[in-house]
Formats: structure tokens, sequence, C-alpha cells
């Protein structure tokens, strides 16, 4: 499976399946110090096993002139019996150029087009302020906070930060799509 999206300016954005040969390149995104604060990587072998559990989805996103590889994603519960999806995570080395916006639409439309969930859901620290205005003005409800589940640290503190609940049920993002929110921005 993979999906197209037309930026404004330039060539489309694409996610494409990650294969086991892009996974030095997602481990080094992952652990690249503009994006450590904001997740809890993962080791290769839980990535190999995201690439190959049919639960998971794992993509590269493509972007530029060239189509280079700028992050990739991850959705989780794909076979969920509940219908419930995760996006369990999206890292992108391209920040404020409205990527994330781009592929929040995306994956909104696989979750529910494709994988016909009907809820699609995440948690993020609470620190991520950038995350938590793009989920929120992509129609993401906080659900609730999980309480200083998280540790955090840094050269000047330690101490714990807070995961918040959001999700988005089938019939918000239909709400959406009848309103015209859900187009390519
Ligand atoms: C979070 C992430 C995916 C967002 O992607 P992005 O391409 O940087 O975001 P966009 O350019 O599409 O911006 C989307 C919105 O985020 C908000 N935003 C952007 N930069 C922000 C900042 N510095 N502070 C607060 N909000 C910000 C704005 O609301 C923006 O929308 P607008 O410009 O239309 O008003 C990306 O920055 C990233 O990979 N960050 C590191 C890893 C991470 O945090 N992953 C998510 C874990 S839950």
């Amino acid at each position: 499976m993979s999906d197209e999206a037309a930026t404004p300016a330039g060539p489309p954005l694409r996610l494409r399946p990650t294969m086991l040969s892009d996974l030095d390149f997602v481990i080094s995104v992952e652990n690249d110090q503009r994006n450590l604060p904001f997740i809890t990587p993962w080791d290769r072998t839980q990535h190999e096993g995201a690439v190959r559990i049919p639960d998971f989805r794992h993509f590269i996103v493509e972007a530029g002139v060239d189509g280079s590889r700028d992050g990739f994603v991850i959705l989780q519960g794909c076979r969920n019996p509940h219908r419930s999806v995760e996006l369990k995570r999206v890292v992108l080395q391209s920040k404020g150029r409205g990527l994330g916006r781009q592929c929040v639409r995306m994956l909104k439309r696989m979750a529910f087009r494709d994988l016909r969930a009907h809820r699609f859901w995440l948690d993020v620290k609470s620190l991520n302020t950038r995350a938590l205005a793009l989920y929120a003005s992509e129609g993401f409800v906080e659900e609730g906070r999980l309480r200083e589940s998280v540790r955090i640290s840094t050269d000047l503190a330690e101490g714990y930060d807070s995961l918040v609940v959001m999700s988005l049920l089938d019939r918000e993002f239909q709400a959406r799509q009848a309103l015209g929110l859900e187009l390519d921005p």
C-alpha cells in the first residue's frame, strides 16, 4: 500500500512501505537530537517486527524534488478487532514546512478509508507543543492524560512528562470531509 498527495508547491509527498534496507535511515532519524525529546526510540528488532508483522504498517515518507527520504511513520492496530488504529509514530526531518500536516491527512485517509478504522488515536508528550497543535488542528480530540508516564532527561533536569491521549472517530472524520477540511493542504 502506498499513498500520495500533491504538495502546494513542488512534488508529491509519498508514503511507501519501509524496507529492511531503510532501517539504518529510520534509526538515524529517530536518534537525531531534534527528535529524541519527543519520542521513545526503538531498537532495530522492534522496527524489523513492525515492518514484518501485519498488525503494523511501517512507511518511509519521501518528499522533495528528488523524492528523497524525509522521515517515517508507523501505524499499529491495523488488524485490531475493535477497529481502533494507532498512529504510533511520525518523525520528519524537515520541520515547519507543512509536511507533517500532509502526512497526518494522508494517514487519516489510510486509517478510515483503507483500514476501515472506527477510531484513530495517538499519544503525544505534553511538552511537544508543535505536534499537539498539529493534531488538535487536524480534528483529534483530547481524551485524557497519562500523568507523568514518561521519564525525561536533559542536561539541565530530570523528571517526568505526561502523555496526552487524542483520538478521531470515523463520524468526526466524515463530518470534517463534508466541511472540506480533509482536502490536501
Ligand atoms: C511533529 C512533526 C511530525 C510535525 O511536522 P511538521 O512538518 O514540522 O509540521 P507542519 O509544518 O505541518 O506544522 C503543522 C502545525 O504545527 C504547528 N507548529 C509548527 N511549528 C510549531 C512550533 N514550533 N510550535 C508550536 N506549533 C507549531 C502549527 O499549528 C502548524 O500548522 P500551521 O503552520 O498551519 O499553523 C515534526 O515536527 C516532527 O517530526 N517532530 C519531531 C518528532 C515528533 O515530535 N513526532 C511526533 C510525536 S507524537
